[in-house]
């Protein structure tokens, strides 16, 4: 199939690669000229495992190409996929201008018949609305449809070429044979292909990162409850996650979500809910928890030092919003450096993909260090906010070296309490009884 991408971020490059892949013809359309001539130079703006690798093999093989020119990738193409950013507005609703923006191009662009595929997450309604603006603009039948995406970052090549699940929103049935076709690559397991009106796919989207945020902020709320109380989070999550109403996935305590789209999208489908006059109470109490959440490491730190921060070193492992991407959106360790810094602290931090996105926002204000434990070097403790794999089994006499006193507060709960205790520090963590230094 000849296909289009409008949006060469996170999700459009994914896909339209994953999409060459399978031996497509794909076309990669972005308005920014720096991103589109790093990807023609064969390297790849994002950090995305594996990516890189395929995205060298489709471009290639020619299967692969990236401009600027919406005009010539339209024409080139007969399905195009909508890809670009949805962000929050100031009201909280999703602004859809870029969308409606790009919808417009393309349908002044056209040349034939089109299909045109909303992969942003978008409202309720958005499809109806888009499909009004190409009937307005186009020469030629556009037929808009809904194509939510679900793939995590850090995942995201394995998420897309294996999904759980397709999800398809047309009005005409007859459709679903092309994207039987385009998936069916990817859906040799049996995975389901799921036709529904668009209205069902958009809200499908908001409403499985609404489940999946609802779980890590009632983790987190349980979590809360269970230090206050005396007990272990992680003894709890055990206890509940092995009823398989329950089960384990998505209930790990931690510092707070973040990212592109689970802040962005529970605060948009609270915006659709107060539209039409629906009070979205458990929604925006799930907001409200991660919110306060992301506050959690500094105010135990806060409390460590008695409120002396001033003039305190801190290091800081971890910048993403999650590991195995360089994506910082909304990430909780944001929320971290920025009450540190204001509480006259210095930061020493350490990621192993994301520095220089944390280096465009904060400049010289923080040190960048390039291995993990030069960012404990002199410091008064040690902060963790993501989970990468690098720092699940460090030499903690080398930290107890460095460090100016042995604390580490811990935003992912990486280590087991006794052993820190047993090795000399005093370790907080998320829904656990401190440990202090047992000798
Ligand atoms: N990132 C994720 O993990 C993820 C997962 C599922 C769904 N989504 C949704 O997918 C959408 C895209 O997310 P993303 O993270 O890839 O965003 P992104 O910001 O990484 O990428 C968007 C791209 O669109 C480009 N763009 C903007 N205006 C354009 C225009 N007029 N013409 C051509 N290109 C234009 C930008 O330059 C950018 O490269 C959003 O709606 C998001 O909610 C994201």
């Amino acid at each position: 199939m000849k296909i289009a991408v409008v949006g060469t971020g996170y999700v459009g490059l994914v896909t339209g690669t994953c999409f060459a892949d399978s031996g497509n013809e794909v076309i990669c359309i972005d308005k920014d000229e720096a991103k589109i001539a790093v990807l023609e130079k064969g390297k790849i703006p994002i950090y995305e495992p594996g990516l890189l690798e395929m995205v060298h093999r489709n471009s290639r093989d020619g299967r692969l190409v990236f401009t600027t020119d919406l005009q010539k990738g339209i024409q080139a193409s007969d399905l195009v996929f909508i890809a670009v950013g949805t962000p929050q507005s100031e009201t909280g609703a999703a602004d859809l201008s870029t969308v409606f923006a790009v919808a417009k191009s393309i349908a002044l662009a056209a040349n034939n018949t089109k299909i045109v595929i909303i992969k942003s997450t978008v409202p309720v309604g958005t499809n109806k609305k888009v499909q009004d603006i190409v009937n307005a603009n186009s020469k030629f039948p556009i037929h808009i449809c809904s194509n939510p995406e679900f793939l995590k970052e850090g995942a995201a090549i394995e998420d897309c070429t294996k999904p759980d699940r397709v999800v398809i929103g047309i009005r005409s049935p007859e459709l679903s044979e092309i994207f039987k076709e385009l998936y069916a690559p990817f859906l040799r397991t049996e995975r389901p292909l799921l036709i529904m009106s668009p209205e069902s796919a958009e809200m499908t989207k908001y409403a499985a990162n609404a489940m999946l945020a609802t779980k890590i902020s009632f983790i987190n709320e349980m979590s809360n409850i269970c230090e206050k109380m005396g007990g272990d989070i992680n003894d709890v999550r055990r206890g509940i996650g092995h009823d398989i109403r329950i089960g384990f996935q998505f209930l790990f305590p931690g510092a707070g979500y973040g990212g592109s789209c689970f802040p962005k999208d529970i605060r948009a489908l609270i915006h659709m809910a107060n539209e039409i006059g629906i009070a979205p109470t458990m929604l925006a109490a799930i907001d409200v928890v991660n919110e306060l959440q992301k506050e959690l490491l500094f105010s135990k730190i806060h409390d460590h030092f008695k409120g002396n921060i001033k003039g305190l070193t801190f290091g800081i492992w971890g910048l993403a919003f999650k590991p195995r991407t360089d994506d910082i959106r909304e990430a909780p360790a944001l929320v971290l450096i920025d009450a540190l810094l204001n509480a006259g602290a210095k930061v020493q931090v350490h990621d192993p993909e994301a520095m220089p996105n944390v280096n465009a926002i904060y400049g010289d204000k923080l040190s960048y260090c390039s291995k993990p434990y030069d960012a404990l070097q002199g410091a008064n403790a040690l902060a963790i906010v993501t989970e990468w794999q690098e720092f699940r089994n460090p030499n903690f006499q080398f930290m107890a070296g460095l460090l100016k006193e042995n604390v580490i507060f811990d935003g992912r709960n990486l280590y087991e309490p006794k052993v820190l205790s047993t090795v000399g520090f005093t370790y907080y963590s998320i829904g656990r009884k401190t440990a202090f230094p047992s000798s």
